[in-house]
């Protein structure tokens, strides 16, 4: 017997999730988006962000009452290069997108485009937001708040989200420039993936409140929903490795997605009150630069994929034959999974299993790898 995860088309499973979210009364065209987005980080090899969080982020909210499977995208302020948005604590996806697709008009028209939005919710990865910049020849940047989970430095108490500061730019490359990660060393969706995996969390991306490193997966878990952990923030515990460079990235997104829009921040997004879930009402920021406002495209293209060129041709330390300039294993990644298929480990399967049997799809009693 083995334990290697199935493999499914991505189309498969983006019709999985359209299928779940209008199951949830999502109607089609946003659970579209929802699916669409969710299927791009698994596309790109992103696996803490995709299918993997249907169930525990999106299905499992709207079936307790605390995200509006129906959105309400209400634009609250708008001038020529800037808007607020105000989700209704809708889906985060049709909310960002929405956001994203305004950031850019707006760029197309003034040069520059920046929109942002409160009372949104969890909106999956930044980078699908950020490569809709760079498919229009845009920079994009992107930021969003997130439950408390990093402590800041010479602190222990989660206070500030895992916080992406997300860039993405065009260059000649066959896929763009695009910098997507947390403002933590690790970020949540990345221990939970440990612990479908069973594995331990290494040690430095965790602490409690004794300040002490923290492996044990699955009490980490519960100890950062109730503050008994927290997440370290990007450059480490302490100052000496940088860690005050993280806390004050984490802390930079956490006031673009808060102070613009007077949206809520840190403990007002814990998503508990009194002992009962509530709803997650995050801010984002959505940046969209027009390169043609500044410089020919093509030659800002070829300006981009110069830098990353002489960065991967740079000398390689001992023992490593490689170096990688940012986007570029999701490029990898997006040639070898439309290859082969998304890997999808038992965890998932069962998520899967439960959501088709509690929303009845039928269309999906048999999986196509159960067929045979
Ligand atoms: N919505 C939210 O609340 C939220 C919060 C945190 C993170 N996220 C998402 O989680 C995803 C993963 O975040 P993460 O912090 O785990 O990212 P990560 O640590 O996996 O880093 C990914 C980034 O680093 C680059 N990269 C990886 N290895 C590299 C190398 N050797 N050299 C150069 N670049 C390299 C990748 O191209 C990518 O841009 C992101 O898509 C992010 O948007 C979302």
């Amino acid at each position: 017997m083995t334990n290697d995860p199935v493999r499914a088309s991505a189309d498969f499973i983006e019709q999985f999730m359209v299928d779940v979210f209008c199951g949830l009364g999502v109607p089609e065209e946003d659970a579209k988006v929802c699916a669409e987005v969710l299927i791009c980080a698994d596309k790109l090899g992103i696996d803490s962000h995709g299918i993997n969080r249907c169930k525990p982020i999106y299905y499992d909210r709207i079936k307790s009452g605390i995200l509006n499977p129906v959105t309400h995208f209400e634009i609250v302020r708008d001038s020529k290069a800037t808007a607020v948005v105000d989700g209704h604590n809708g889906m985060g996806h049709v909310v960002a997108k929405r956001c994203m697709q305004m950031a850019i008009e707006k760029a197309r028209e003034h040069g520059v485009g920046c929109v942002v939005a409160r009372n949104s919710t969890h909106f999956g990865i930044a980078g699908y937001y950020a490569l809709m910049a760079a498919e229009a020849g845009m920079i994009g940047q992107i930021s969003t708040n997130a439950r408390p989970s990093i402590a800041p430095t010479f602190g222990v108490e989660n206070m500030l989200g895992t916080n992406p500061l997300t860039f993405a730019m065009p260059s000649d490359e066959k896929f763009p420039f695009m910098i997507d990660c947390a403002t933590s060393v690790c970020q949540r969706g990345k221990i939970e993936l440990y612990e479908r995996m069973g594995k331990d969390t290494p040690a430095g991306l965790v602490i409690d409140r004794s300040g002490k490193t923290r492996t044990d997966t699955s009490r980490i878990l519960a100890d950062l929903k109730s503050g008994k952990a927290a997440l370290v923030p990007l450059g480490g515990l302490g100052d000496e490795t940088g860690g005050h460079k993280g806390y004050g990235y984490a802390t930079t997104v956490e006031l673009l997605s808060s102070a613009l829009q007077n949206g809520n921040s840190m403990k007002q997004l814990s998503g508990v009150k009194e002992g009962k879930p509530t709803p997650i009402e995050l801010g984002h920021f959505f940046m969209a630069i027009d390169v043609q406002a500044f410089i020919d495209l093509e030659k800002f293209k070829g300006n981009v994929g110069h830098v990353l060129r002489e960065l991967r041709v740079s000398a390689k330390a001992p023992g490593r034959d490689r170096i990688y300039t940012a986007g570029e294993k999701e490029g990898i990644a997006l040639e070898e999974r439309s290859k082969n298929g998304i890997p999808l480990p038992g965890a998932i399967v069962a998520d899967m299993k439960a959501m088709r049997d509690e929303l009845g799809l039928s269309q999906y009693k048999v999986f196509p790898w159960e067929q045979r």
